[in-house]
């Protein structure tokens, strides 16, 4: 191919945030996107060759296409183009559950050790296009794995290691991966998570060619042969360097899957070029990075925040990151925050459910870290509730830390809303502001858009790079899930508002999809696992107010004929969603109803059961769409017998 690496033209330190330049590119992003993407995509991102059309997306087909003809190596961005002056700068920072474990990784090891990576990839016969699974624990060799497959052109689909063997093996299936990524084990808060025992039974399910494992904990572990190969035996003879493939901006970059409404869970695509443009823009913007900055997002690469936080964006910055392979919260609350004064953290970014389980140890955990070195404070995943805002405003980052609140999905490949740091205002639980190029509309059951500080649905009218390009092997999902419901418009699935301010407030899911500790289940997934049990006839699963973890998952059962409830049966049917699914879904509560609340239609009414679960009984509302009416009753006794026994 003839074409020449494209040098950046503008440093992207070059504009300070402010409430006046905000709204300056606020408004030219709005009005003039395709001149406004252009002109960033020059200055974030390093391309082999230019684009065509900037911007070639139609919501009316479900079709989004970015920089089209256009090429460029993700890795390359993230690794290479950094090595003339940030070869000596740490990439990562990584520490082991176990402190004895730490690594400091400079930008030209993480070159050398990604390019060693690939090339055992490639001596495996993985090329461009292949899907990879990778099932691993947050070891340096993650990140590694995910960078070595864009610099060759694999697609990854990272599955977050607490699925269990068949959630694993559904969807090696669904993405037609043929090569796993794994380790012997994970180790978290002391204990550790057999991965590789994990894959060797998803591979009683699902066929691949070959599972890569990489030495973590030590333990001994079955091998197959010749499908499973070590990587530190088969990386040892492995080239250090390792021509980065040059993809089209279009072609994926990694599948990752998330819950929706319907049982299966849908594999996220998002490509190479604008998401790349959308992950590093977001990362520099929402967090006013600058490069003395060291930054910490927590999350777990096995979701789009470890993917586009973790990894994606900060390294396209060339940013200074910290990797955390344990539990934040255990054995010890007050380590996050000796982390935090150890490697100096000015960035941190973690998830509402975390922040108030630290909260819960009280405020002495606290005083073994100074925590001054803290200037920007993130939360990602849920709505943060304002007295767990307060502690992280007031006591975490002495009153000093701006709180950037980011509401973002899966989908949107990066963060759509957020109080930017230094821009508008800062009040607890409002996720304020749209991000440049985001036009956040707010409507109707009839798509009408509402008045301010009404509630309504809340969906996207301009297409952004970072966007979902599609569900992987399921277009017809993808036009269904996003682009019918308010024709011309992405529908988010979330409610909202705006207070009279104009700031943006989310009020939560307003389909069958529930959010627990940040992590995003669809109900209709953990139904399906609890149909599974020979007693249970149908199921119905809610989320209910939790104080740590946001919701919990709640779950109705009726019985086949002639069963008869029996306690025993909580435990089972607890199995059985571990199993299908993974223990970030089991049901901290199991009820057994006479009769399921359902329309004529058949559709299960769940806010019923919320109400009843809840008390607030005087908020079921209209139930005349209720095919038997009587049932409302005998579900109401049904529970009140619980309570009492
Ligand atoms: C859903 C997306 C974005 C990465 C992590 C979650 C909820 C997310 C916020 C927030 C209120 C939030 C929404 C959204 N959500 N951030 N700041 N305030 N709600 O990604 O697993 O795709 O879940 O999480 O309901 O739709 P995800």
């Amino acid at each position: 191919m003839t074409g020449t690496i494209q040098k950046n033209h503008a440093s992207i330190f070059g504009t300070t945030l402010n409430q006046e330049t905000y709204q300056h590119l606020y408004q030219q992003s709005i009005e003039q996107p395709e001149l406004f993407w252009a002109q960033q995509a020059e200055r974030f991102i390093t391309w082999f060759k230019t684009w065509h059309a900037v911007n070639a997306s139609d919501f009316n087909k479900g079709e989004i296409k970015w920089f089209q003809n256009a090429k460029l190596n993700v890795c390359y961005n993230c690794v290479d183009r950094h090595l003339p002056v940030k070869a000596l700068q740490p990439a990562i920072f990584w520490e082991g559950d176990n402190a004895n474990r730490r690594q400091t990784i400079t930008y030209q090891m993480l070159y050398e050790r990604v390019c060693r990576f690939a090339n055992v990839l490639k001596s495996l016969g993985i090329s461009k296009g292949d899907r990879v699974c990778l099932y691993l624990p947050m070891i340096p060799e993650a990140v590694i794995a995910m960078l070595a497959c864009a610099r060759i052109g694999a697609i990854h689909s990272v599955v977050f290691a607490g699925f269990s063997p068949h959630a694993l093996a559904e969807r090696i299936t669904d993405a037609g991966c043929k090569y796993v990524i794994t380790a012997d084990e994970a180790i978290r808060g002391a204990k550790s998570v057999p991965l590789k025992k994990n894959v060797d039974e998803a591979l009683l399910q699902a066929k691949v060619r070959k599972v890569i494992v990489i030495k973590n904990s030590g333990a001994s572990i079955p091998m197959l042969l010749p499908r499973d190969v070590w990587y530190h035996e088969i990386s040892r003879q492995a080239s250090l360097e390792c021509e980065p493939e040059w993809m089209d901006a279009e072609d994926p970059l990694f599948i990752l899957y998330t819950s929706g409404s319907t049982g299966k869970p849908k594999g996220v695509v998002h490509t190479s070029g604008g998401y790349l443009l959308y992950a590093a823009m977001t990362h520099r913007f929402a967090f006013d990075y600058q490069p003395q900055d060291v930054y910490w997002c927590t999350a777990d690469i096995g979701w789009i925040t470890g993917h586009s936080y973790g990894v994606y964006g900060p390294l396209a910055n060339a940013a200074t990151t910290v990797m955390y392979e344990g539990v934040l919260t255990a054995p010890d609350p007050s380590l996050v925050w000796k982390i935090v004064d150890r490697y100096q953290i000015s960035i941190f970014y973690t998830a509402p459910t975390a922040i108030r389980s630290l909260m819960a140890f009280g405020d002495s955990p606290l005083s073994k870290s100074k925590r001054d070195s803290l200037r920007i404070l993130g939360t990602v995943g849920e709505p943060i509730n304002p007295e767990a805002w307060r502690w992280y405003h007031d006591k975490v980052g002495h009153g000093k830390c701006w709180i950037v609140d980011t509401w973002w999905q899966t989908e949107t490949g990066g963060v759509m809303l957020a109080p930017f740091p230094k821009v508008g205002n800062q009040k607890p639980g409002a996720a304020c502001l749209p991000f440049f190029g985001i036009k956040p509309i707010i409507v109707d059951e009839q798509g009408k858009e509402v008045e301010k500080t009404q509630k309504g649905f809340l969906t996207i009218s301009q297409s952004w790079p970072g966007q979902v390009r599609t569900i992987y092997g399921n277009p017809v999902r993808f036009f269904k899930g996003y682009f019918v419901q308010y024709p011309g418009k992405y529908f988010t699935g979330d409610g909202a508002y705006q207070d009279q301010e104009g700031d943006y407030w989310i009020t939560g899911r307003v389909d069958d999809v529930i959010n627990v500790a940040g992590h995003r289940l669809g109900t209709a997934e953990i139904e399906s696992a609890l149909v599974l049990h020979p007693a249970v006839a149908e199921a119905a699963v809610i989320g209910i107010p939790h104080a740590v973890k946001g919701e919990s998952v709640y779950a109705f059962v009726t019985l086949v004929e002639k069963q008869i409830w029996q306690d025993s049966l909580v435990g089972e049917l607890q199995k059985e969603v571990a199993n299908m699914i993974g223990k970030l879904a089991v049901p901290e509560n199991i009820e057994c109803a006479p009769k399921l609340p359902k329309t004529r239609s058949g559709k299960i009414m769940r806010r019923i059961l919320r109400c009843i679960v809840t008390g607030e009984l005087d908020k079921i509302g209209d139930v005349s769409t209720l095919a038997e009416p009587e049932v409302l009753e005998q579900l109401i006794s049904a529970h009140q017998a619980k309570i009492k026994s």
